[in-house]
């Protein structure tokens, strides 16, 4: 099945001090806009609340594709939803009932995913993904932007991709660390369609044509053209 292809830069890598004029300038070459949150606790760092999301939802029409790396996506998920985050991600270690937060926050009205860390495998996740809209499989441990993609996750998502096809599956497969115009050809043979990539679009000088550089050499890779 051939999804479309969809790059979500991630604003980790922006200039917060002119958020909207960044985000003003991608707008037109992305599809959403991946908002990294970190705590402090399950990463050794803080990046943004839901105050951020709210005045952001005003300043742009993208979907908001939140990437929580929390201890407690409890507490916080239905706040960046409330806040207008479209779709929101959590790693599900952290979680006692991952299953009813999915369903609590399906309820709001959000896409819901999931997320695995390079090391954890897909049968951590596997009771989840009949019930998810979106799997991420991070290609650099979570945590800070800019480091490099790590091609040895490439073989979960391949069995990620078969996971879906072979179980009838409808989730977004998506990607997430060092995704380069270098990098996302292997992610998308191997089976992925959404990309967020950081550095590669808000690190360049024109973030246009890094965007759209970053999709035709997706869309060059995919396995059906
Ligand atoms: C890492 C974050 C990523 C990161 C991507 O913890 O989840 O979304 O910001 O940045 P790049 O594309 O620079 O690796
Ligand atoms: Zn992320």
């Amino acid at each position: 099945m051939s999804r479309d292809l969809i790059l979500a830069p991630s604003i980790l890598s922006a200039d917060f001090a002119r958020l909207a004029d960044e985000i003003a300038e991608v707008e037109p070459a992305v599809q959403w806009l991946h908002v990294d949150v970190m705590d402090g606790h399950y990463v050794p760092n803080v990046t943004i609340g839901p105050v951020v999301v709210e005045h952001l939802r005003k300043a742009t029409s993208l979907p908001f594709d939140t990437h929580l790396m929390i201890t407690d996506p409890r507490t916080y998920a239905p706040q960046f939803v409330a806040a207008g985050s479209e779709s929101v991600t959590f790693h599900p270690e952290v979680d006692d009932d991952p299953l009813d937060l999915i369903d609590r926050l399906h309820e709001m009205g959000a896409r819901v995913g999931v997320s695995i860390k390079p090391a954890q495998p897909l049968s951590m996740v596997e009771e989840l993904l009949p019930h998810v809209d979106l799997l991420l499989v991070m290609t650099v441990e979570p945590g800070f932007g800019g480091q490099s993609f790590m091609p040895e996750v490439l073989p979960k998502v391949r069995e990620a991709a078969a996971w879906r096809e072979a179980n009838g599956a409808s989730f977004r497969l998506e990607v997430d660390g060092g995704i380069s115009v270098d990098t996302v050809g292997q992610a998308v043979a191997a089976g992925a369609d959404t990309f967020v990539a950081g550095s590669a679009v808000f690190g360049a000088p024109d973030r246009v044509a890094a965007a759209e550089g970053i999709l035709s050499a997706a869309r060059a890779a995919r396995p059906d053209g």
